[in-house]
């Protein structure tokens, strides 16, 4: 794939607030989409995501009625036939020994590389989806019976938008990229 192409992807990709209720995701979609997750780099190769594929409309119903948290209103997440719960496990050198150090939460940034690779792969299979942050993950794992050794990081729905959302802004380059030092 060329820059351009890549670009145009990168640039066409939404965040999803409408999806088609009617249109259901394959299987093979679904697992190709995960696969560029699960070739994603991660610290010390720890790969420390895990995936739990909801599709269930009972657990669906459960997660949008007791898994989010108050005052954002995501009603839409209802429609999506399929709920992409992210999670991470923790190791104790790379996730808690090295940040003490660092300072760095590397299985966030791990599972945050997974996720944007697998946000590029649905672009590409016209498939849309939306990271979800403001959940209650203690619900949430309660709900799917996650164990302790796993925290859900995000919620992801997938599936067919109903229409395309507009993009949305960002930083000027100038603001976000300085040379040398930061003055
Ligand atoms: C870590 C993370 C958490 C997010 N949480 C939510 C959320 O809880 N609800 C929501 O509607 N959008 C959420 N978003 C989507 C952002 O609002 C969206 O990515 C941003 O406004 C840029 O818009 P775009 O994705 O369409 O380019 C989240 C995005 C990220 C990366």
């Amino acid at each position: 794939m060329k820059y351009d192409e890549l670009m145009k992807l990168i640039a066409n990709r939404r965040s999803c607030r409408n999806y088609d209720p009617e249109r259901d995701v394959s299987d093979t979609n679904l697992q190709k989409a995960l696969e560029a997750a699960r070739l994603a780099p991660s610290a010390c190769n720890k790969q420390p995501w895990r995936f739990i594929v909801v599709r269930d409309p009972e657990l669906r119903k459960m997660i949008c009625e007791k898994g989010l948290l108050p005052g954002i209103r995501m009603n839409w997440l209802a429609d999506a036939p399929v709920i992409l719960v992210i999670c991470s496990t923790e190791k104790v050198v790379t996730h808690w020994l090295a940040p003490i150090l660092s300072g760095i939460q590397y299985q966030l940034i791990d599972v945050g590389i997974a996720g944007a690779q697998l946000n590029l792969a649905l672009e590409a299979l016209g498939l849309a989806t939306c990271w979800i942050g403001w959940f209650n993950a203690k619900a949430v794992k309660r709900i799917l019976g996650i164990p302790a050794t796993l925290s859900p990081l995000a919620l992801m729905p997938i599936g067919y938008e109903k229409e395309h959302a507009q993009p949305t802004p960002r930083l000027a380059m100038e603001e976000i990229l300085r040379q040398d030092h930061w003055k």
